[in-house]
């Protein structure tokens, strides 16, 4: 059985990533190693094959694993990964952190969309294997047709970004000032909260007179949206935005024959699932009924919701979506700018997709 060292196990993706682990038998198939960087010495989890947690700094104890998974967060990445490297370690580092992802000799992970590419790389002797931005990774298993059929000219992806994709704290920020905007409109006047112009000016001076908590994401996210993720990049573009183009077609092993990707990233107040909009310049016109076959036959979770209200309310919302591996599409629709522009819009669990998921199963490949 291979070794398999965990880190980073109890944080949020980390946590989603045992939940599924546990959920289909994975740590039968393994001898699994706790390794934690404040517990060590304390009692490992009782799906461990050890009983205690082992020190995640001690690069002696790293060295004996076949396979390293990762959870811990680009620091950790940094710190640890060069020394192993340096001691000539030759295990699989699995990352869920972005540290390594752009490296020539890494692979970003997505075996649905890239299992060729993840074969082709196991056989040249490539080591490290890293989950892909959650955006990125949700859109390829969405539009992994029209991908796998090379159809697409170039693609503008608008995002609508939950909470969970800045971390847990994120999410409780968003929750707490949800509940002060709610609050001070419960606790109006009655004469006054019967004037909606009245509640919406209460609303409006609560997201401005600075009293609510914004430490994490700069500016109030209840009843408001931040058109800006992560760092600058160059030409205006947030980081974000440059993963969009940049991971795409690593993930395709198109680093020679670029799909151009662009669009602006959006944080929106929901929880763990991340939407976003498409406009695609397809390479020919292809009939509607192609294109949804293409789609839905791609993978075992994408599935096409039909263009109506009531299927669009009802399956293509992060409320129908979060906490399922589902990846619905819909809102497809040939766009009034000509036949070759098609509209899609899409869902799909950040955590799960978009983060544990593609880590858990390059584990399965590497163990199975
Ligand atoms: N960068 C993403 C976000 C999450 O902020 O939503 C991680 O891929």
């Amino acid at each position: 059985m291979k070794k398999v060292g965990f880190v980073g196990w109890r944080g949020m993706v980390g946590s989603v990533l045992m939940d599924r682990m546990n959920e289909l038998g994975d740590f039968k198939k393994i001898e699994s190693i706790f390794f934690s960087t404040s517990q060590v010495g304390e009692k490992a989890p009782n799906y461990s094959s050890s009983e205690l947690l082992k020190d995640a700094l001690n690069i002696d104890e790293l060295l004996e694993m076949d396979i390293i998974v990762t959870c811990q967060g680009g620091d950790y990445t940094k710190e640890v990964h060069p020394k192993l490297k340096s001691k000539n370690w030759n295990g699989y580092w699995i990352d869920a952190a972005s540290t390594l992802r752009m490296n020539s000799d890494s692979v970003i992970v997505l075996d649905p969309v890239n299992r060729s590419v993840i074969d082709r790389a196991l056989n040249d002797g490539i080591k490290d294997f890293v989950g892909g931005n959650c955006t990125v990774s949700l859109m390829m298993m969405a539009l992994g047709g029209l991908f796998e059929s090379d159809e697409i000219e170039w693609l503008t992806s608008m995002t609508y970004q939950a909470a969970s994709g800045g971390g847990a704290r994120h999410m409780k920020e968003l929750l707490t000032q949800m509940k002060v905007v709610g609050t001070n409109f419960t606790q109006m006047d009655e004469s006054l909260s019967k004037d909606i112009m009245k509640v919406d000016q209460l609303v409006t001076n609560t997201l401005r007179d600075g009293s609510l908590d914004i430490s994490c994401f700069g500016a109030p996210l209840a009843g408001n949206l931040i058109p800006w993720i992560d760092s600058a990049v160059e030409a205006g573009q947030t980081r974000e935005e440059w993963k969009g183009v940049a991971e795409t077609n690593k993930i395709l092993g198109r680093s020679e024959n670029i799909i151009p990707i662009d669009g602006t990233c959006v944080r929106i107040g929901t929880m763990r699932c991340h939407s976003q909009a498409f406009t695609i310049k397809l390479k020919r016109n292809i009939p509607m009924d192609e294109i949804t076959q293409m789609i839905s036959s791609h993978n075992d979770w994408v599935k096409v919701i039909g263009n109506t209200p009531e299927e669009t309310r009802s399956g293509l919302t992060p409320a129908a979506v979060s906490g399922t591996l589902d990846i619905p599409v819909g809102r497809l629709r040939k766009m009034n700018l000509g036949e070759q522009y098609l509209n899609a819009f899409t869902c799909g669990d950040q955590l799960l997709w978009g983060a544990a998921e593609p880590v858990r199963r390059m584990l399965g490949i590497l163990v199975d």
